[in-house]
């Protein structure tokens, strides 16, 4: 389309032909933003107030039809609408009855998957995979996009560091490197190779910034973040999804540093836009903008709304009341300025172009059913989970079970089970039909041929399902006490008549993700017992974990351990490849996990401190080690590192160096390694972490076979933000190298940058 008639299809003489009209290559900038600015300046004070909410859509009991009515009046948005027909209903409206016809954006939380269920995001993460990542966030973006939904409330990029904190599950864990990586991989998986191309949707990294430092792992607690700490650790990922293209930012709801992340001017406009370049649009957090009033950050709605405005935020998500509702009052009384309010409506109006809504605003309800949970997205649910298992502990080799020598199997626990629970939190049940649970796998790997025997052993803790009202009440979710433990001894009885026993244990899924923080890291009700009561047995017990974090499943003697996360829609078949071995565990932890959860929070990445040399005694009861390191899992073969070298011994500020190192399988099965590269720069103009992670790469070895792989260390991987200079530096110093299976590989070899 011609710029000319872009501006005409926008300003309504040509709307016959703009639905017709699909433009063969996407738009300039220019064209866009003309197009935008050509209905701006139709729009009065109200019409423009209303593309900067956008509102839950939920089917609120006695007002069903205020939808409607707000897509009439020229909303310019809603999210949790996730059925065809009624986002096809909705827009039909907004292009039918709104004045000016302006399509509407629909916004969902698509966190791993619509209707086909990947692993969740700290599983998806704990696989290191970064092409994997990708193409699943397509996927999801593909099925999203067929139902008529353009924005995803995602990927969250908020660094986790204190695991009672339960939105850990839907991030990549402690560590800026890897959680920058995966941010990356994806918004290029959400958004494809630009904003509107075709089976994609618009990536919202969230929560902008610091909310994963809530105080004590409470969930929507202040946050008080160094600035060493928001700068070299909190906010790289988000600075990744800028820079990989993302076209929206959510703001969190937190106060940082004092300051609500919602209202602050610094965070959204000083760093987001003129620091890093940010185009999109940004918007709240739900509800986030009222709430600058219980922060005491706003007196009313009127002065939330501007505050929130002035500070950089362009779209308020809202339940009922829009704070925004206030700016033409505002406008009219000088508290904000039209090019302001004009800038924001600018943004999201581009969003809608660059979507191509204006000449596609429907979706193809009969197509939509196809790409649904087609054969090739449930296969790619099954590799996924596969892919994200972290093989925890393996005595004996107990795993890979013997297919032919194991003729009767124990399967323990009520999660083994649960569908609801193997998804995950942030799924829907109307997007989760027949997913298959770890007993279903199992059976049906097995057959006829192996006794299985089920016990599901104690009552899984009771949810509390919340009602719309108890949402926007604010009503917290706690799980009731599950103290029946009448089954453990159907249990037990399973197992001894069984050759093996696989117990199921961890959180139910809505006892980890938001508003599920805990102040304890124990097995929720009577697990504990009834896993106990099964290795008393003596019969060889492997342990398959659902969980968003880790997990404190005391000095347990069980043989083996398999991490599956909450694995999705095809978790039952990735359990069953997995424990059987036609599926090698790969997965590494993207998080420390403690020994006890008052060690936490506890990372691999801290400072060196006064007396060294009894860090381990810091805590008078308790050591200092982690449970597992950062980086650890084990596979079904062993891998070797050898000749770690470095190509050259100096290089000045700014130059680069190649990392080399041999990697060995020497095992006797196929199978796959995360090698990681860590770095320890000895000295500097302010105290360096004892190790940091600069590099991985996921590798498949055939036994015997040896890979030479190179990692590149340049300016990006050796500058670190100096607290003291309130600037980036690369220090003259040695840095030390260490290449290995995790968090804990020994540093073979060194560089120094500067001198000479
Ligand atoms: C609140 C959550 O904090 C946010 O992550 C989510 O996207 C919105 N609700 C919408 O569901």
């Amino acid at each position: 389309m011609t710029k000319a008639a872009a501006i005409a299809c926008a300003i309504g003489a040509m709307q016959s032909a703009c639905a017709s009209a699909k433009p063969a290559v996407p738009l300039s900038d220019e064209a866009v933003r003309a197009r935008a600015d050509a209905l701006i300046a139709q729009m009065t004070p109200e019409e423009k107030a209303a593309q900067l909410v956008t509102y839950f859509a939920f089917a609120i009991p006695g007002q069903e039809k205020l939808p409607d009515t707000r897509a009439a009046a020229g909303a310019g948005s809603f999210l949790f609408v996730t059925d065809p027909k009624e986002t096809n209903h909705l827009q039909h409206v907004a292009m039918e009855q709104s004045r000016l016809k302006i399509p509407l954006l629909f916004g969902f939380d698509v966190i791993h998957g619509l209707s086909t269920i990947f692993p969740v995001p700290i599983g998806q993460a704990a696989s290191w995979d970064m092409a994997m990542i990708e193409k699943d966030q397509s996927i999801a973006a593909a099925e999203a996009r067929a139902v008529g939904i353009h924005w995803a409330f995602a990927p969250m990029v908020d660094i986790a560091r204190d695991p009672r904190w339960g939105r850990m599950v839907e991030g990549a864990g402690e560590d800026p490197y890897l959680g920058s990586a995966v941010a990356a991989a994806q918004v290029r998986g959400f958004q494809g190779p630009r904003i509107g191309a075709p089976g994609h949707i618009i990536a919202g990294p969230k929560h902008f910034a610091g909310y994963g430092a809530a105080l004590g792992g409470r969930d929507y607690d202040e946050s008080n973040i160094s600035d060493n700490e928001l700068w070299n650790v909190y906010l790289p990922p988000f600075k990744a999804a800028v820079d990989a293209g993302a076209g929206n930012i959510m703001s969190a709801y937190m106060g940082l540093n004092g300051i609500p992340a919602s209202g602050n001017h610094w965070l959204l406009t000083d760093v987001l836009r003129k620091t890093w370049g940010f185009k999109g649009w940004v918007v709240t957090d739900a509800e986030a903008v009222n709430s600058l009033k219980t922060h005491g950050y706003a007196d009313s709605a009127r002065q939330a709304g501007v505050r929130s405005l002035n500070a950089g935020v362009d779209m308020e998500m809202a339940f009922a009341s829009a704070a925004f509702g206030n700016l033409p009052t505002a406008l009219a009384a000088g508290d904000v300025t039209k090019n302001r309010i004009d800038q924001a409506v600018r943004r999201v109006l581009e969003a809608k172009i660059r979507m191509g809504l204006f000449e596609n605003p429907y979706v193809d309800e009969a197509k939509a059913a196809k790409i649904l949970r087609s054969p090739e997205n449930l296969t790619a649910a099954r590799i996924a989970a596969e892919r994200s298992a972290v093989l925890l502990r393996n005595e004996g080799g107990l795993l890979p079970l013997d297919r032919v020598g194991v003729k009767s199997i124990a399967v323990i626990g009520g999660l083994a089970d649960s569908p609801i629970d193997s998804n995950g939190p942030w799924v829907f049940a109307p997007n989760s039909p027949s997913t298959q649970t770890i007993l279903d796998g199992i059976r049906s790997k097995l057959g006829a041929s192996v006794t299985i025997r089920y016990a599901p052993g104690v009552k899984i803790p009771k949810r509390f399902n919340p009602t719309i009202a108890d949402t926007m009440n604010g009503i917290v979710k706690r799980p009731e006490p599950a103290d029946d433990t009448s089954g453990i001894a159907e249990a037990v009885s399973a197992a001894q008549q069984s050759d093996v026993a696989v117990v199921v244990v961890g959180e139910p899924q809505n006892m980890s993700g938001e508003m599920a923080s805990r102040s304890t890291l124990d097995l929720p009700g009577r697990q504990q017992e009834l896993l106990d009561a099964v290795v008393a047995t003596g019969k060889p017990v492997i342990v398959l974990l659902l969980n968003g974090r880790p997990l404190d499943l005391k000095d347990t003697k069980a043989k083996a351990i398999l991490d599956l996360w909450y694995p999705g829609s095809r978790g039952g078949d990735a359990a069953a490849n997995l424990l059987f071995g036609d599926a090698v565990p790969g997965g590494k932890l993207p998080f420390t996990w403690p020994r006890d959860v008052g060690q936490v929070p506890l990372i691999y990445a801290h400072l060196t401190s006064h007396d060294p040399a009894n860090a381990e005694k810091r805590y008078s009861n308790e050591s200092n080690a982690p449970r597992y390191p950062f980086g650890y899992g084990l596979s079904y073969s062993t891998f070797e590192y050898a000749n770690l070298k470095v190509d050259r011994p100096r290089i000045a500020p700014g130059g680069s160096v190649t990392v080399s190192v041999d990697l060995k399988n020497v095992g006797a099965r196929t199978a796959d390694e995360v090698a990681e590269l860590y770095i320890h720069q000895r000295t500097g103009t302010a105290a360096r972490p004892v190790r940091e992670l600069k590099g991985f790469q996921r590798v498949t070895l055939k036994p015997g076979e040896t890979r030479t792989l190179q990692f590149h260390l340049g300016p990006d991987e050796l500058r670190y933000w100096n607290a003291a200079s309130h600037d980036w530096v690369i220090d003259a110093s040695i840095f030390d190298v260490a290449v290995g299976g995790d968090s804990t590989a020994r540093f073979g070899a060194s560089f120094t940058v500067g001198g000479q």
